[in-house]
């Protein structure tokens, strides 16, 4: 019975590795550097900055703080915690928690697609210019029956790994993978600094000019921070859940949103000193990573395979820890409002994410016509469900929690800020939620 309990909680170490686990991922490496490069560099940087730490950081707060109060999944630690009727909280829980799993759902895939560069990169088979690289990526996204292969033992694998627990399958996990991917991303660090694009790279994150900061640039920095710290889905709440009595969140958070910054700033000048150095555009979107990349890669020898699998290969790990994260809070929900076993949870669960997989991995191969689902899913979810769920949350930390409850929870350690964040949760982070909502779906 003790073993049983002990494995429902995570360690101190174990909580912040994990969490950060799942804010590093394919977004910090992937996504900041191409978002970066279209916003104009610096300018993107400060504001990114600034709202990573009065904005992300506060909601991430207040996701804690219901998770570690309600001791449950989203479902029902919204319903416990409410002091209004618990009603509208049980969907608004489901929403929020399912919000993950979609993610997820076609997450794999672009993990399926890593595993075979990393195959790629060590037979040597990456293309040398960037014509025929197009051509090899868009030969992997067609391969549908190897990226289904890949996805569902991807999914196997983390339906697995998470329905061991939280001590021995995700925190376990994460102990494991999270200082290879520093350790890897490090490395990789210190070899980009010795090219000479490097102080081309530099020049390029932190040249600030004002005339650079829009409205546009705003928005997408706060977009950003949600998708990079995994706000907005429930995973931070489901992860506090299991946080044992006394620990101090807002120290927690500190590692975290220090951890994942790190990881982006160095991979971002990373991957810029790699494109200045060996030509390349930085603004190329998702193909800054598999197209420009591999052809930096595949023209450097047997250092650029080496390179290339150790790159894509930590790029992997990152994907891993996030795609667990990803399937706990739904796990958790069912878990806790059902009284099923995790495991059980688990194989409902894992069923309708593979069919939903299969059917976003079809749309790769024209079966609906010019329609690629992969974007639509992420566009609603980036653009709507995460904004709404943050919005939720802080709408019911700062309207339907009790104060003393929040204020117990947070323990002091906030010192003379715990009124500003309260301010923050309660009126501004709600209100900027709802602008850039509005702005991102072209309303505003
Ligand atoms: N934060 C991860 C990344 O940067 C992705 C991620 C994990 C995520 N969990 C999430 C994004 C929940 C949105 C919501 O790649």
């Amino acid at each position: 019975m003790k073993q049983v309990q002990t494995n429902g909680k995570f360690s101190k170490i174990g909580f912040i590795l994990a969490t950060a686990g799942s804010a590093v991922g394919l977004g910090n490496v992937i996504r900041f550097p191409y978002i970066m490069g279209d916003s104009g560099g610096g300018a993107f940087f400060v504001i990114y900055l600034l709202t990573i730490l009065f904005i992300g950081a506060s909601v991430m707060l207040a996701e804690m703080v219901v998770g570690y109060k309600g001791q449950a999944g989203a479902v029902s630690s919204l319903e416990k915690l409410t002091t209004g009727s618990p009603g509208p909280w049980r969907p608004i829980g489901w929403v929020i928690s399912s919000s993950s799993n979609i993610i997820f759902s076609y997450y794999v895939i672009l993990l399926a697609w890593m595993i075979t560069y990393i195959g790629l990169s060590a037979s040597g088979g990456l293309a040398h210019e960037p014509a025929a690289a197009d051509a090899i990526f868009a030969s992997t996204r067609e391969n549908l029956p190897r990226t289904l292969l890949l996805s569902i033992l991807l999914i196997i694998l983390t339906f697995g790994v998470v329905s061991r627990g939280i001590s021995r399958g995700i925190e376990r996990l994460n102990l494991i993978l999270m200082p290879m991917i520093l350790l890897i991303f490090g490395g990789m660090f210190i070899y980009a600094a010795t090219l000479h694009g490097f102080g081309e790279a530099l020049d390029f994150m932190f040249k600030f000019k004002w005339s650079d900061i829009t409205m546009k640039v705003v928005v997408s920095a706060i977009g950003m921070s949600f998708f990079t710290l995994s706000l907005g889905s429930a995973i931070v709440l489901a992860y506090s859940a299991s946080l044992p009595k006394g620990s101090n969140l807002v120290q927690s958070i500190g590692y975290v949103v220090l951890l994942d910054t790190l990881i982006a700033i160095v991979s971002g000048i990373m991957i810029f000193s790699f494109v200045f150095t060996y030509g390349g555009s930085p603004t190329a979107g998702f193909g800054l990573v598999f197209i420009t990349l591999g052809t930096v890669f595949s023209n450097l020898g047997y250092l650029g395979q080496l390179l290339g699998v150790v790159f894509f290969s930590a790029l992997f790990f990152a994907g891993i820890t996030s795609a667990v994260s990803m399937v706990e809070p739904m796990l958790k929900a069912v878990h806790y409002r059902f009284k099923v076993s995790r495991s059980k949870a688990a194989i409902a669960l894992a069923l309708p994410t593979a069919l939903l997989t299969a059917i976003i991995t079809l749309s790769f191969g024209g079966y609906f016509g010019d329609i690629n689902l992969m974007d639509i899913v992420d566009y609603i979810l980036s653009n709507v469900l995460l904004p709404m769920g943050g919005l939720a949350i802080t709408i019911f930390v700062g309207w339907f929690m009790d104060r003393k409850v929040v204020e117990d929870a947070v323990d002091g350690k906030l010192h003379g800020f715990f009124e500003l964040w309260y301010i923050i949760i309660k009126y501004i982070a709600p209100l900027l939620i709802i602008i850039v909502m509005l702005s991102l779906l072209g309303i505003m």
